[in-house]
């Protein structure tokens, strides 16, 4: 069966002694003390290294923010997924939007860096959601089935490595949720189109995750929610205690 996942997106935020401080706070939290989801951190490129070592040996796993389209060469200042990989990070978050939205990505490139990614065995946390005029002409489902079937070229068994994550964009940072319906409404939808390709096992055994504003308030009415298997988080993962009690909310 499915995972349920909460994730962290430190986005670009901290200095990497201030990251180091964060990291070492949240396992020293997590110490013996048994958790119902994998929780993952997915930090800046320069932290991934020293946030390993402080990690290792806890429940805490590591990820990037996102990798190069490209496999390696020539591309001043990327940062390739097999040099993601060499840091010891399992997971790499693609297509937020974010990067759709200030860096201009767009489906071709987020098909490529997925391939990447997963020929260098990282697991996608690949996001995708509508923004608010989107939301309010009602065309969200038909933009987020497109956004999800951008990955259509991929295997079944590819397929299966990924986790989706719905981050309405109106909903990042703003403090206004998704309500735990809508969450569900469309993680459901997510799950159909899925299964429309790829079979309802591997519908059935895809973590989608939601972000967008996910609180410790609020954390566990999403999760309590059949199709939404946990979070990803951004503001809140910056506070250890905030972050322990999004993971708490899988009790
Ligand atoms: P916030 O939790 O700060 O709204 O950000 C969500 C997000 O973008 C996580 O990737």
């Amino acid at each position: 069966m499915r995972k349920n996942i909460v994730a962290g997106n430190w986005k670009m935020n901290t200095t990497l002694d201030e990251g180091v401080e964060l990291a070492n706070e949240l396992s020293t939290m997590l110490e013996n003390r048994p958790v119902n989801c994998d929780v993952i951190i997915c930090v800046p490129f320069t932290h991934l290294v020293a946030v390993r070592g402080v990690i290792a040996g806890s429940q805490l796993q590591l990820g990037a923010e996102n990798c190069s389209e490209h496999d390696k060469g020539a591309y001043t200042g990327e940062v390739s997924a097999s040099m993601v990989k060499s840091t010891g990070a399992s997971h790499v978050i693609l297509g937020h939007s974010e990067r759709r939205q200030y860096f201009g990505e767009n489906n071709e490139q987020l098909l490529a860096k997925t391939r990447l990614a997963l020929a260098n065995d990282l697991k996608p946390i690949f996001c995708v959601g509508e923004v608010l005029e989107e939301r309010e002409n009602g065309s969200y489902n038909d933009v987020v089935r497109g956004q999800v079937e951008a990955l259509f070229e991929l295997t079944p068994e590819e397929f299966s490595n990924i986790v989706i994550a719905y981050e309405p964009v109106w909903a990042i940072g703003t403090g206004k949720t998704a309500t735990a319906e809508q969450a569900q409404d469309m993680h459901a939808h997510i799950r159909k189109v899925i299964s429309e390709k790829y079979g309802n096992d591997i519908a059935d055994n895809t973590s989608i995750l939601y972000g967008g504003s996910c609180k410790p308030s609020n954390a566990r009415e999403l999760f309590a929610k059949p199709d939404v298997d946990g979070g990803l988080i951004g503001g809140a993962s910056l506070k250890a205690a905030d972050f322990m009690g999004i993971i708490e909310a899988f009790d």
